[in-house]
């Protein structure tokens, strides 16, 4: 098709392409139904090669004429001509570049639509939506959290904390010996990472929202239910674990930016794509990460109710990643191609490290005995974890290929 067109385009010495030639053919035709009588000489001093040649033209007399100390009008005219015909070779050139973009999305009449421009079309869609997913990636990496969460501009949203033992009267007993040894500052750590499983259990409600508004199968939202349940548990363990340490009874206060997060976007495509990278950070990567970690902690725990805990938690943890995978694996399937390209452009802009705010006595590993992770474990895990999601992403994308 190119070829063909190529001929029509150059046999009368216009330098816009093919499509672009095309185009101008078809606005001339509607408006004059005569054949035109441009002779090939008269088109080359309005096309674009035609104007630049005077432009050049024009400066080299100017630069002549300067050199001969003639008087300023004669300068003044050559300059002035000089930088009309500049600004009307950008006149012509930018109109061309229109017409041609137009003539590529829009079909010649009773001609099939043109390949390139469906090609075109196509690229700038996979473009915009790799886009989107880097951006959404970008947006919810720029600092770790614990699985799912609530957030606005990038910002994870946390409750704060008050006065009451709501959240923090589930029976957890330490043995008296070992509470005596657990400095104080764990258990507010421990309260930090129960404020994250307290937002958890509203980013799970949210999820559940998300489904049902794009008509997701009953499998997912009740798993996005069990979890938010499971969330519940867990942040009731961190208060009691933390009283238990610090004898403080604080709990998670009203929590009114829970309603405030945005929604999906309305078009469907779009809403698919944005759920699809969510759960592939906040589900598959940052619930995996965060099984990894508490896992590990577990193993290196040295109270037994801590360790009973850890375990409790991590075995959660895991199973919300594979609900985020299950959730990303629905929406590639709804989303076809455009969820596939938000998913590449996601683990493009997926970060090399993680870094979480950690008590300066925390950073070194040293609480990791208490329940709470160092600096070295997040980032084994985190790397660990982000390699397992680019090469299954890889997978998916590439079994769905070979099978099409
Ligand atoms: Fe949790
Ligand atoms: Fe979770």
């Amino acid at each position: 098709m190119l070829d063909r067109h190529s001929n029509d385009a150059t046999a009368g010495g216009a330098d816009y392409s093919p499509m672009v030639a095309d185009s101008a053919r078809r606005v001339s035709t509607a408006v004059v139904d005569t054949p035109s009588v441009e002779t090939p000489k008269a088109r080359f001093w309005t096309s674009t090669p035609g104007l630049l040649s005077m432009w050049f033209g024009l400066f080299g007399l100017t630069m002549v004429v300067g050199a001969m100390d003639v008087p300023f009008p004669v300068i003044g005219i050559l300059t002035t001509s000089l930088f009309v015909t500049f600004l009307a070779i950008g006149f012509i050139a930018g109109c061309r570049t229109l017409l041609g973009i137009a003539a590529l999305v829009r079909p010649p009449r009773n001609e099939p639509a043109p390949e390139v421009g469906l090609l075109l079309v196509k690229a700038f869609g996979n473009f915009a939506m790799a886009g989107l997913g880097a951006l959404v990636a970008y947006v919810s990496t720029i600092r770790f959290s614990r699985g799912r969460q609530l957030r606005r501009l990038g910002k994870v949203l946390l409750p704060e904390l008050e006065q009451a033992s709501a959240w923090s009267s589930t029976p957890f007993v330490l043995s008296c010996d070992l509470a005596k040894r657990v400095p104080i500052e764990v258990a507010n750590q421990w309260r930090e990472n129960g404020k994250t499983e307290h937002a958890s259990v509203a980013a799970f409600a949210r999820l559940t929202l998300d489904l049902m508004a794009l008509g997701a199968p009953p499998s997912l939202i009740k798993a996005a239910n069990q979890d938010a349940l499971d969330e519940i548990r867990h942040t009731e363990i961190c208060f009691a674990l933390a009283t238990a340490i610090d004898g403080q009874r604080l709990s998670p206060a009203p929590f009114p930016e829970a309603q405030r997060v945005a929604t999906l976007p309305r078009n469907r495509t779009l809403a698919l794509a944005k759920l699809a990278v969510d759960s592939l950070i906040d589900g598959a990567l940052h619930e995996g990460v965060s099984a990894r970690i508490i896992a590990k902690l577990a193993q290196r725990s040295e109270v037994s109710e801590i360790t009973a805990a850890l375990k409790e938690i991590a075995a959660d943890e895991g199973r919300h990643a594979a609900h985020g995978w299950a959730v990303v694996e629905w929406c590639r399937l709804e989303g076809g191609e455009a969820v596939e390209h938000a998913l590449l452009g996601a683990i493009r802009a997926l970060p090399h490290e993680m870094h979480s705010e950690l008590p300066a006595a925390a950073a070194g590993g040293a609480w990791e005995v208490w329940g709470i992770h160092g600096n070295q474990l997040e980032a084994e895990e985190y790397q660990k974890a982000r390699a397992d999601v680019i090469a299954r992403v890889h997978q998916l994308i590439e079994v769905r290929r070979r099978a099409a």
